[in-house]
């Protein structure tokens, strides 16, 4: 079931990075029941063809592209293959990210630099070569899925809350350079999702914290899908936190009678 009327997204294209395991995946099958045909793209090829297999038996099209977005020659090469398979890249959704729970002592200077690389700079490459190759002549949606950290001190997490926070600057520029031009650049911020492997690696190294609420993956891609919709037209340049209000939460106090 679905909150959305189906087809909202009929013709058009949508490249998720990371959309191969966990709410990527999800983002994609949602996009793609909402009528996209899906390209998705990350480094393990089986992943990716394993998920593209779930989707064509829901009827959708998608097309795997195995790249690294730290490497911007393959991630020219993802936006390239979109194209010729598709012929139009309308909708970007920057979901690749690593992530390892450690203490600012226990993080080397490659473990800052490899979380860094991944989601900020990942998401820089991702999204110049979308404009270059598609989105400045014919505009679109770009959605970067960041974190609700940027104004909080984030134990475990400083790599991953200075590459989000980077991610969420990235994005209000893109949406205020580009907006002009057509195309809408926001960020989704998830905050913990059960079943995921960015949840899985904090409890294995953390264990839980006291309140716990916890969202579905299926709760971030209909946040995604409204952006990228045509009823999103006029929101440009948001971070639209997925938590439950949790990430606005400074007493963690559980409240609940
Ligand atoms: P996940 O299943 O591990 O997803 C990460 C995806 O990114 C994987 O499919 C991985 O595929 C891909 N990836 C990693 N490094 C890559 C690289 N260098 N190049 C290309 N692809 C790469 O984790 P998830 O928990 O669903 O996280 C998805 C997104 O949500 C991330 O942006 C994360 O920061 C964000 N988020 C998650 C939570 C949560 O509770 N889980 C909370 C806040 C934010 P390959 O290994 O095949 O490359
Ligand atoms: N604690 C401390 N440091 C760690 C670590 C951990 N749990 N895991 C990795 N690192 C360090 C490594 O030791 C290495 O640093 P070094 O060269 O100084 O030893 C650095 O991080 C890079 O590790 P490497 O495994 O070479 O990087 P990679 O590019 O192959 O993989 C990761 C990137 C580390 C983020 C990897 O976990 C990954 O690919 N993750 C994708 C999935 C994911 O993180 N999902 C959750 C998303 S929320």
């Amino acid at each position: 079931m679905t909150p959305f009327k189906k087809n909202i997204l009929k013709g058009r294209t949508a490249l998720v990075t990371g959309g191969g395991s966990g709410i990527g995946k999800e983002i994609a099958v949602t996009l793609g029941r909402h009528g996209a045909g899906i390209v998705i793209a990350g480094r393990q090829q089986k992943r990716l063809e394993a998920a593209c297999l779930e989707f064509d038996s829901q009827d959708i099209e998608c097309l795997p592209i195995p790249a690294d977005v730290r490497d911007p020659d393959q991630v020219e090469t993802v936006v390239s293959g979109a194209l010729n398979h598709f012929g139009r890249l309308d909708i970007v959704v920057n979901n690749a990210a690593g992530n390892f729970p450690a203490l600012l002592d226990g993080i080397s200077y490659n473990g800052f630099k490899s979380i860094v690389d991944i989601d900020l700079i990942g998401t820089f490459n991702v999204t110049k070569a979308a404009f270059n190759g598609y989105l400045k002549a014919n505009g679109g949606c770009i959605v970067n899925i960041s974190a609700p950290f940027e104004h909080w001190g984030v134990s475990y997490q400083a790599h991953v809350a200075a590459a989000k926070s980077g991610v969420d600057s990235l994005t209000r520029t893109c949406a205020v350079e580009w907006g002009p031009l057509g195309i809408r650049v926001n960020s989704v911020a998830p905050g913990a999702i059960a079943g995921t492997e960015g949840v899985r690696r904090f409890e294995t190294a953390v264990g839980r914290g006291g309140k716990q609420v916890t969202g579905t993956a299926r709760d971030v891609a209909n946040a995604v899908l409204f952006l990228v919709s045509d009823g999103a037209a006029f929101i440009n340049g948001i971070c639209m936190r997925v938590d439950g209000g949790s990430g606005i939460d400074l007493m963690k106090i559980d409240t609940s009678r």
